[in-house]
């Protein structure tokens, strides 16, 4: 079987993998698709489907859970009946402890209305897959999984019209969306069912490594693992998936942001963990590669950039991790949408779009750097790129603030920190402000968020990461 994209669905193809949706008209295995059933699926939000043709036929993709307790968890989750959740929590548990190897390979296939029920069971999903792989206890990882599909029971009490905004949030907004795990503790508070361990898990689920997260701000050892475990793999998933305001990201990349995340969102080991069962390139999908030539990923290798692809236009397999011939190519271009657009920039070209680009000042006394940065964000924004923290003030005293500042903080004559500093004297408006540091030692931290630093990013850049960040300063809008 492979994963086709709706836009590429065609009448007569047939389905290989029921679609699991919580209304009447779900699709089960086996059917042959019709024009009917592909508008539908495009005008519910699905991305596409599983199906199986000539080409496809071998490539096998194991089921992480049966659909069974995909339903039930969907169910289970969709009511807030704890008992239920209890029990799906177990099925799943035993589900993932029965499979072969270890890798969720089943995209999901959901509809935009069912998502945050569909996100709480893959968020169990991914991390009872990581919990399961570092060896945890049977009962740390049956914790994990209840606290995984309770950890958004919160976001019930938000107002939907906050939850699918198209745009940016306001400040109102964006805190009643960061009560959601209180919320969603709240909920569970009372149940005698749920040990303090869960809540505590499902509170802290938004807590960063560096002490940046909500609703506490504790660090790295102040935060439980299986928090830890649930945030690395919750914001994954919401990564991937396709929402009001953003087209998913493809797995690969969706990876590169949670690598580039570590030590400073992500605990180290979740996401070196995470690696080894969340696939880059997961069997059926489609790929480009740098050659030009269309390929569908037919098997894992032992190197996860390099897996086993069939070649659509001659049906040769070739596995890039062994084939001589093929060491110089690569996979140019992967995702669920591949046929639209085929680079994250595109797909997000109406995030931070929507009026006028924004400005963004990014100050770096390597030109070399400062070019990476600016060549990462140009497409999307309007990229102002100057060498020392004078030049930082000399500009916006003649052009007064941008909408964002990327400070390098090691810089000759006057410090990235120094120079925000100095514009704290001087402005009295606040400025969104980025670190962009080499070393994130202790002090260094400190005083960056003295500074009223949103965030630091680490050198060399990881252009996606940086990317998100910066949407994410801006447009305030993962995580709804
Ligand atoms: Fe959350
Ligand atoms: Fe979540």
């Amino acid at each position: 079987m492979r994963f086709v994209s709706v836009n590429e669905l065609e009448p007569g193809m047939i389905l290989a993998r029921k679609i699991i949706d919580r209304r009447v008209n779900m699709l089960q295995k086996g059917v042959v698709l019709s024009a009917v059933n592909i508008e539908r699926l495009k005008t519910n939000g699905y991305l596409g489907a599983y199906i199986t043709d000539s080409i496809s036929e071998d490539i096998e993709i194991e089921e992480t859970i049966s659909d069974k307790t995909m339903e039930d968890g969907i169910e289970a989750v969709a009511n807030a009946d704890i008992g239920s959740i209890i029990e799906v929590a177990k099925e799943m548990v035993e589900d993932i402890s029965e499979l072969k190897r270890i890798s969720v390979d089943m995209l999901d296939l959901r509809s935009f209305d069912d998502y945050t029920y569909h996100h709480s069971v893959n968020v169990a999903i991914y991390a009872v897959a990581v919990a399961t792989k570092m060896g945890l206890s049977e009962e740390k990882i049956q914790e994990i999984a209840v606290a995984a599909l309770c950890h958004d029971l919160g976001k019930t009490r938000i107002d939907v019209a906050i939850i699918n905004k198209k745009g940016r949030l306001d400040d109102d907004e964006f805190a009643e969306i960061r009560r959601h795990p209180q919320y969603s503790y709240d909920i569970l508070y009372d149940n005698t069912m749920i040990s303090s361990a869960v809540r505590q898990a499902v509170i802290c689920h938004h807590e960063n490594e560096n002490g940046s997260g909500y609703p506490y701000g504790k660090e790295s050892d102040e935060i439980p693992l299986a928090a830890k475990i649930i945030h690395a793999v919750d914001v994954y998933d919401a990564l991937t998936s396709r929402r009001s305001y953003k087209e998913p990201y493809s797995p690969v990349d969706a990876l590169e942001y949670i690598i580039g995340g570590q030590n400073i969102l992500f605990d180290k080991n979740v996401v070196d963990v995470m690696r080894t069962v969340i696939p880059a390139y997961p069997p059926g999908m489609d790929v480009i590669l740098s050659t030009g030539q269309r390929a569908v990923v037919c098997a894992h290798t032992t190197t996860a950039q390099r897996p086993v692809i069939r070649i659509y236009e001659t049906g040769k397999e070739v596995d890039l991790s062994r084939d001589p011939d093929y060491s110089t190519v690569f996979i140019a271009a992967s995702g669920m949408l591949l046929q639209v657009s085929t680079g994250v920039e595109e797909l997000n070209e109406n995030r931070g779009k929507s009026d006028k680009k924004k400005k963004v000042l990014v100050i770096d006394d390597s030109g070399i750097s400062r070019g990476q940065t600016k060549a990462a964000l140009e497409n999307e924004y309007d990229v102002t790129a100057l060498e020392s923290g004078i030049a930082c003030l000399n500009y916006i005293k003649a052009k007064g603030l941008p909408d964002l500042i990327i400070m390098d903080i090691d810089m000759p004559m006057m410090d990235g920190v120094t120079t925000i500093e100095k514009i704290h004297d001087n402005e009295s408006a606040d400025i969104k402000i980025l670190f962009l540091t080499a070393i994130a030692d202790r002090d260094t931290v400190i005083r960056c968020r003295k500074a009223g630093a949103l965030d630091y990013i680490l050198k060399p850049v990881n252009p996606i990461y940086l990317r998100e960040r910066v949407a994410i300063a801006l447009d305030k809008n993962l995580d709804r």
